[in-house]
């Protein structure tokens, strides 16, 4: 990454995983691990998990995000929460449009965008997530797949809005799967989401766009995917569940 222009964000994703003590627990054993880290350091959990996190996490270096937000601010909405619920509840990021929202609940491109600008508006930084299936990359289409995601997430996002916007790209299948992208593939995905974010706002504004790599991302292979020049962090799904190993990460990202 260009550390020059740009800070590193280390956002793990818990997705549907650990009780409100689990999390208090797990948090514990992370704070002293990551602590001085020279890197934005985010644990996005489930809504339940909301109060223990943001409670254990007072005082470190560790912020919390959720894992969705609804669009409206209120009404009929079953099962959804809303942007200000989740500010109030002490929440600063969000993730937004992740392959499994997307794969298993419907999530479309209109939705994450809907849903990424009801999050800026409320003051929360989002995690937007793009990424293409190994069908769509066999068939050459991974450019224009990411560039168009990229763009339709940030319609009608405003210029300062985006700096309250962090693009992840995590090609689906290296998502929970072991196969982690090569570093190459990952520099080039996260180039062509630079490239879509430059196209609609300019270069010098895309140079300052945090854009992370997600997908298989561990211990063992952080340092060499933070290193890329495009490659500004990471949203960590299962190596985020184990305090050792996600501290390695941050430590790879605040070099
Ligand atoms: P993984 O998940 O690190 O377990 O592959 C990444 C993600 O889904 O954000």
């Amino acid at each position: 990454m260009n550390k020059q222009v740009r800070k590193a964000v280390i956002a793990g994703n818990w997705k549907m995983n650990k009780t409100p003590a689990e999390t208090t627990a797990l948090i514990n054993e992370m704070k002293p691990l990551v602590a001085g880290a020279d890197c934005d350091v985010v644990l996005c959990v489930p809504y339940v998990d909301i109060a223990a996190a943001v409670e254990a996490a007072k005082g470190s270096n560790i912020k919390i995000g959720a894992e969705n937000v609804h669009f409206k601010a209120s009404g009929a909405y079953t099962g959804e929460v809303s942007a200000e619920m989740l500010t109030a509840c002490g929440v600063e990021y969000v993730v937004i449009g992740h392959s499994e929202r997307r794969q298993y609940f419907g999530e479309t491109d209109q939705t994450v965008n809907l849903r990424t600008l009801a999050a800026v508006n409320a003051g929360l930084k989002a995690i937007v997530c793009v990424g293409e299936t190994l069908e769509q990359r066999e068939l050459g289409y991974t450019e224009t797949l990411l560039k168009y995601q990229t763009k339709m997430a940030l319609t009608n996002v405003s210029k300062e809005q985006l700096e309250n916007i962090i693009i992840a790209y995590e090609p689906v299948w290296a998502i929970g799967t072991g196969v982690t992208a090569t570093a190459e593939q990952a520099n080039e995905g996260n180039g062509f989401v630079r490239a879509a974010i430059a196209e609609v706002y300019g270069k010098d504004v895309a140079e300052t766009v945090t854009v992370q790599y997600g997908g298989s991302m561990n211990a063992a292979n952080a340092e060499e995917l933070v290193a890329q020049e495009h490659v500004d962090g990471g949203l960590i799904g299962g190596a985020s569940l184990k305090a050792n190993d996600f501290s390695v990460i941050v430590k790879a990202a605040s070099k």
